[in-house]
């Protein structure tokens, strides 16, 4: 397996990773602008990029993604929940991505937003088990995603709660985890700047996984939220419009 993290505009993090052996490659969270970095990496380590996802419609950054995929034919995949206005490759719960010997398992994981998905990632050459998770704005170091922008932030921060115990929690604590956002970010109050974690690290330091009280949660999380990101509205329009 090869795999490269890409800090990016807004504080955001993208990720090309894939199977050097058989040339397959996926793309996630793909920053407008960044489109030819994929495509120079991708040409570097002589792999064809088979599929670009978006962990959820972003709100903070205009999306590159749908310009990738088109660029190197690749399917463009989003949540099945993702509101958009132009076809798209539709990921749901337990969907399964090969990219030769890689395994992408999607997860969905509501909260941040209703699409957002995780996917945990094994290399098959290694072990069926879990190497590490893409937790998009679902899980960051240090923090977690804000409830807020879809409104509805007590609902959406009892879905992040289930999220977290039901599903992201479940997997072993020496799984990493690699968020879409560092320090920086409008998504999450807190994200420290070291861009990759484990789960075992962030079950004993994370503040709000250390909160188990499913009301005591829903509180904490939506209370002080930080003002909304510039331009949100005009930057969603533009990554949800054909
Ligand atoms: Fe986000």
């Amino acid at each position: 397996m090869f795999f490269k993290q890409l800090a990016t505009k807004e504080a955001s993090l993208s990720y090309l990773f894939g199977c050097g052996s058989l040339g397959k490659a996926v793309a996630v969270d793909v920053v407008a602008g960044d489109e030819d970095w994929f495509i120079e990496q991708a040409r570097q380590q002589n792999v064809s990029i088979t599929h670009v996802i978006e962990t959820h419609v972003h709100a903070d950054h205009y999306s590159g993604g749908r310009q990738l995929a088109e660029q190197v034919g690749a399917k463009y995949c989003l949540h099945s929940h993702a509101q958009v206005k132009f076809p798209f490759e539709v990921l749901n719960d337990g969907d399964v991505i090969e990219a030769g010997n890689v395994h992408i398992k999607v997860l969905h994981t509501p909260g941040h937003t209703l699409d957002s998905i995780s996917l945990a990632v094994s290399d098959n050459r290694r072990s069926e088990e879990a190497w590490f998770l893409l937790t998009g704005d679902t899980l960051f170091v240090g923090s977690i995603g804000r409830p807020d922008l879809a409104g509805k932030e007590k609902e959406m921060a009892a879905m992040l709660y289930d999220t977290l115990h039901t599903k992201l929690l479940t997997y072993p604590d020496t799984t990493e985890i690699y968020p879409a956002h560092q320090a920086g970010s409008v998504c999450g109050a807190g994200i420290s700047g070291k861009p990759v974690s484990t789960l075992g690290f962030e079950k004993r330091f994370n503040p709000m996984l250390k909160v188990t009280d499913r009301d005591e949660f829903i509180h904490a999380l939506t209370t002080d939220i930080p003002p909304r990101p510039a331009e949100m509205d005009s930057i969603v329009e533009a990554n949800i419009t054909a």
